[in-house]
Order: C-alpha cells, then structure tokens, then sequence
C-alpha cells in the first residue's frame, strides 16, 4: 500500500469541524489525513457566521450554553493563532450583538429571552427602542426595545474555512479529494475508509465529521450512526457600497412576528441576511418564499437595505441532533470517534471542538468540557433512506 494513505488520525469530512480536528491533531504530533472532495466547503459556505452564545440561548440548553460559552472565551486567541498559522484574516470581529422587537408579540418574546439569559448569569442589557436606534439609526422607527450583548461577536466562515485548509496544509495535513464512501472495520475496531474511486485509506483512528451527512457513511454499525439530520437554512448575501454611510456597526437580530431575522454587517461592506429554518430533508433549493420573507422582514427591520446591492442566495444544512447539541468523542465501536451534530453553532463551537477532539485523539480522554456531549447519550437510530443528495 502506498504510504500516504496510512496515517494515525483519518477525519472523513473537511467542513470547518472536521479541519480544525484535522489541523489541532496534526499539532500533537498525529500524521492527520482528511477525506472530502471540497475541504472548506460545507455549511460554512452558507454560515453568517455569528458567535452568539447568548443572543442564541434557546430554553433546555443550558448544558450546551456553558460550551457555547467556553467556545467564545476561546476565540480570540484562536482567531490570532490561525491567522498566525494560515497568513491569513479570519474576519473575527469583535462588535458585540444587538437583538430588537418589532411589535408586543416579539417584545414579548424578546423579555423572556432576557429573563432567561439573566438566570443564567448572562451579561445582557435592556434598551428602549430609542437607544436600540441610537446605537444603529438605520433601525426601523417602529423597534420597541432591544437587548444589548456586548458579547457576541462574528467570524467570516468563509475565511474561516480557507485559513484552516491553510494551516491544516501547513502543519501536514495529507487531503484526500473524494467522497469517503464506506468506512472499514476489522475485527470490531474501525480502521479507515475506501473513497468513490476505490482508494483505502487505513488510520489508527477514525473521526466522522461530516455535518448533516454523518449518518449516512456506509459500513458504519446501525447502533454507532449519529442520529444526525439536515436542517435547511436560506441566507442572502447584499453589499453596503462603498462611501456609504455605516449601514450597521453590530450585529442586529430581530424577531419580526414570530420570525427570527439576524443581519450581520462585515467589515468589506458584506452584509449577510438569515435565515430560514426548514425540516426538508436534504433540500438546499433557493425558494422565491425564503428570499422573499427574508427581504420582507430585513426591510420591515432596517429598510434601507432595499438601498444595498444584491450579491447572492444559497442554501446550507445545519446538521443537526435530537438535543440541538453537538456529538463529540468515542462511539461503542473502538477507533470510530464523532464530531458532529453542531446544528446553529458550527462556527462558535469550533475551537472548542478542535481542542477536545485532539486531546481525545492524542491521550485518549475528552476533556471535562467536552464530557456531556458524547455520542452514547443517545440509543441506537435507524434513518430513512437518502432521497436527494446535499448539493451546498
Ligand atoms: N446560528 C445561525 C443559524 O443557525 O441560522
């Protein structure tokens, strides 16, 4: 066998969770190969890229919320060590989030929201909607109240996902361009993969992080696939032209009649519109509803964005599990480890699942932040069959 298709750490998917596993364990010394047609490609593609730990907070995921937490702690210092590491910028932003209601209903909806974060010891503030548009006077006359979070920043997912085929490139990452078809297992322990074009790679450990696609891996035992399913979610993307006046200076997310609306302004004058949440299976289509009630809303919220040019539409999936929690570290099938399942926080949780998976990888533990989130506290499940394959 060829000697680059042995290594000791094999990651099937090269999204932004399976690099930064790939590039953290090639760090510790692991020869690290990464099996994917497209590395960078993925959910990162379409990702506004929010690190919302806070503004995000949902009820029943106050386990999760502490490695949201941990992750955004992370991010800076691992925003300087990639850029370091790839010569590249990632876009981390640290701008702070505001998030704002539009009639009785959202303000409703929105005090719960701050009820919630403050029993959980979240730092977050409440305005009238006059201060909400002293801080961003684009904002609607009609916003009612908002909440100040001066801790939730952004990140470019794309630059993100460049940086890391970068550093993952410099730090000796072997890429395998294909599809992982089938995992291989010997003798009841994983022991690497066989791509489309019959390629078999062979690794001392296997890690399966490929997003919404991780359950369907053929040859992986029907009591280790990850319960894992597509959530689709529509993004527009406009431009802020140049000279024009500061459009927004933070992130604003609203709920418009129930609606969830967040509209994040970059730097370069990039100005990224989400999104939708649909359980279509593996749908990625761009629907004429889900561009309109995206601009709808944006307008109702901040209607100068009619103003802006308008750059482009697509579709991602979330993958995404039965607790909205990520899947990290060992299955019941020895040398088959999990990092998937990330759902709405992909981008903010990925230093933190770069940093566990590679403790896993490099001494055999997860560290105790990780711990909640192993694959095993879910029984056994079995997924329909694929109708239509993931296109973005
Ligand atoms: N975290 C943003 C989203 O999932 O749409």
């Amino acid at each position: 066998m060829h000697a680059h298709t042995s290594s000791d750490v094999l990651v099937v998917g090269g999204g932004i969770i399976g690099l930064v596993t790939a590039w953290r364990s090639a760090q510790r010394g692991l020869r690290t190969a990464v099996a994917d047609p497209e590395p960078g490609g993925g959910a990162a593609q379409v990702a506004a890229g929010m690190l919302a730990a806070v503004t995000e907070l949902h009820h029943g995921e106050q386990l999760l919320l502490g490695l949201n937490l941990e992750s955004a702690r992370r991010y800076p210092a691992f925003a300087a060590e990639l850029t370091e590491a790839s010569g590249q910028d990632i876009g981390y932003r640290a701008c702070g989030t505001l998030a704002v209601a539009l009639d009785a209903d959202d303000r409703a909806q929105l005090r719960d929201l701050h009820a919630l974060q403050l029993r959980s010891g979240l730092d977050s503030a409440w305005l009238t909607g006059r201060e909400c548009r002293r801080l961003e006077p684009m904002l609607a006359p009609g916003v009612r109240g908002g909440l100040r979070v001066d801790g939730d920043h952004q990140v470019d997912p794309r630059r993100l996902a460049k940086a890391l085929v970068t550093a993952c490139e410099r730090a000796g990452v072997v890429f395998h361009r294909g599809w992982a078809e089938r995992l291989t297992v010997l003798r009841d322990r994983a022991t690497g993969a066989v791509l489309a074009d019959g390629t078999a790679l062979t690794a001392g450990q296997v890690v399966l992080a490929a997003g919404s696609l991780s359950g369907r891996l053929a040859g992986v035992p029907a009591e280790v696939l990850p319960p894992v399913r597509p959530v689709k979610g529509q993004v527009l993307r406009l431009t802020v032209p140049p000279g024009y006046a500061p459009f927004l200076s933070r992130t604003v997310r609203a709920v418009v009649r129930g609606s969830h609306l967040y509209l994040v302004p970059r730097e370069n004058g990039e100005l990224v519109v989400g999104a939708t949440s649909e359980e279509l299976g593996w749908d990625t289509t761009v629907t004429a509803g889900g561009v309109y009630e995206l601009l709808r809303d944006a307008h109702e919220l901040v209607p100068g964005v009619t103003e802006l040019r308008f750059t482009e539409t697509c579709a991602g999936l979330r993958p995404t599990s039965p607790d909205n929690a990520p899947l990290l570290g060992p299955t019941a099938l020895p040398g088959l480890h999990l990092a998937t399942g990330h759902f709405r926080n992909g981008v903010l949780l990925t230093p933190v699942t770069g940093d566990a998976m590679a403790d896993l990888l490099a001494d055999g533990a997860l560290p105790p932040e990780a711990r909640p989130f192993t694959p095993r506290r879910f029984p056994p499940v079995r997924h329909p069959p694929v109708r239509q394959e993931q296109s973005a």
